[in-house]
This record gives C-alpha cells, structure tokens and sequence, in this order.
C-alpha cells in the first residue's frame, strides 16, 4: 500500500505492514485524517499501540508524516503511520488490521456516506476490523451536504442503524457532544471549539 513519509511517498508491503502490527498490543484506523494530529496524538499517549491515519489527501499527510517524524521530546510518534487512501477503495493490506477505526468531521463523500446510511460503510467496517473492535464517529451536524438535512442523534443512528449490524456492530451510544467532548483533532478545534458549533458522536462496537 502507498504510505507517506516525511521523504516522500513509498510502498509498505503486506508482510512489512503485519510484522509492524506484530510490535503493537492494538491497531487504530482513522479515516478521513486530515491533517493526522489525532493518531499523532493517540500514539504519543499509547505507545503501545500502532495508529494510522488514511486520506486521499498526500499533501496534508506529508505534513501529517513531518510532525510524527519529529523527535518524540519535540511531539514525535514512531508508532503513527500515514496511508494515502480513500474510504471507497482502501488498500488490501489493511484488511482485518483495525481494533478502533474513527472518521471525525468527515466531508464529502465520506460524509454523504454516513448520512446517507451507505452499505459501503458496513462493508468497509467488514473488511477492515477485528473481532471486538469499536467504531467511533463525530460529526459536524450544522455543515451538511448539499441535498441532506443537518443531521440529529437520531437521524444519525437511524441511518447507520442498518450498515453497523450488517458488519456486526452495535451502537452503543449516539448523542449530541459538549465541546469539552470533542475528539483531540484539528477540525474539532477549528470548527466547534471555537463557535460551539453542535456535534454528534456515534460509538458501536463489535
Ligand atoms: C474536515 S477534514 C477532517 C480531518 C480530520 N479528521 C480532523 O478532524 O481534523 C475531512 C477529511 O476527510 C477526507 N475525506 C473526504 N472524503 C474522503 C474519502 N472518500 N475517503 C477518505 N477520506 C476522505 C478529506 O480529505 C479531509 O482530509
């Protein structure tokens, strides 16, 4: 699969990429990343654990890879990987290697993926979890989709409802999130702290 790196792209083989897994107690996927500051983050607090972040987006994940290249003492992360990918056509080598995959603040088609209850994310969810893996979702609910309503806690579950038992999750909480809730990203930090604009978050597991 393609990955990021403070040099460049470059090729992690599926051996390579299990053998890495192998050094780590569990594995994160975000997806729709962004800027990669959360799985950053995460593995800089669990450093036991492997977090990779995936977006289509190679230009914010060279900077995504520059920040977690750094030192550990300067906010480094040797156990943070980037993945170019998009959630529609994720790389083979992923497959089964997720203990807790994240998508916060989606935009585009990968939130008119989640609005629109797609039964491409159930399969996504399939393809790319372990056994007992959980699913966190935080959404921006005042910035929908052209052609969609802003979504509400119960519009959200409604919608995903179907796609998470398909994959064998359940949805163990949906609700409106205080600011003081917000999941440790840049988005959250541009979009909600700063205008205490409305987010929901979903959480299933499997
Ligand atoms: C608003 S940004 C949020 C970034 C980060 N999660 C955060 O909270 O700071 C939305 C991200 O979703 C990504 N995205 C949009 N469609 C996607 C898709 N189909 N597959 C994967 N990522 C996608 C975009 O490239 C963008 O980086």
């Amino acid at each position: 699969m393609e990955i990021v790196t403070r040099g460049g792209p470059g090729q992690l083989e599926a051996a390579e990429f299990d053998q890495l897994r192998a050094r780590y107690s569990s594995t994160l996927i975000d997806l729709g990343t962004g800027d990669g500051a959360w799985p950053r983050r995460f593995a800089r607090d669990f450093d036991n654990c492997l977090a990779v972040g995936i977006d289509p987006d190679r230009s914010a994940l060279r900077e995504a890879a520059k920040m977690a290249e750094r030192k550990p003492a300067r906010g480094g992360a040797p156990n943070a990987l980037y993945v170019a990918a998009s959630a529609e056509s994720l790389p083979a080598e992923l497959r089964e290697s997720a203990d807790w995959v994240t998508i916060y603040f989606p935009w585009a088609a990968l939130l008119r993926m989640i609005l629109a209850g797609d039964d491409r994310l159930g399969e996504l969810l399939r393809f790319l979890c372990r056994p007992r893996s959980r699913f966190s979702v935080v959404l921006n609910a005042e910035a929908p989709p052209e052609g969609f309503e802003p979504p509400t806690p119960e519009s959200v579950r409604g919608s995903l409802e179907a796609p998470l038992n398909a994959a064998g999750f359940r949805i163990t909480q949906t609700d409106w999130l205080d600011p003081d809730r917000a999941p440790p990203t840049t988005w959250a930090g541009r979009l909600v702290k700063g205008s205490g604009r409305a987010m929901i978050g979903l959480d299933a597991t499997r």
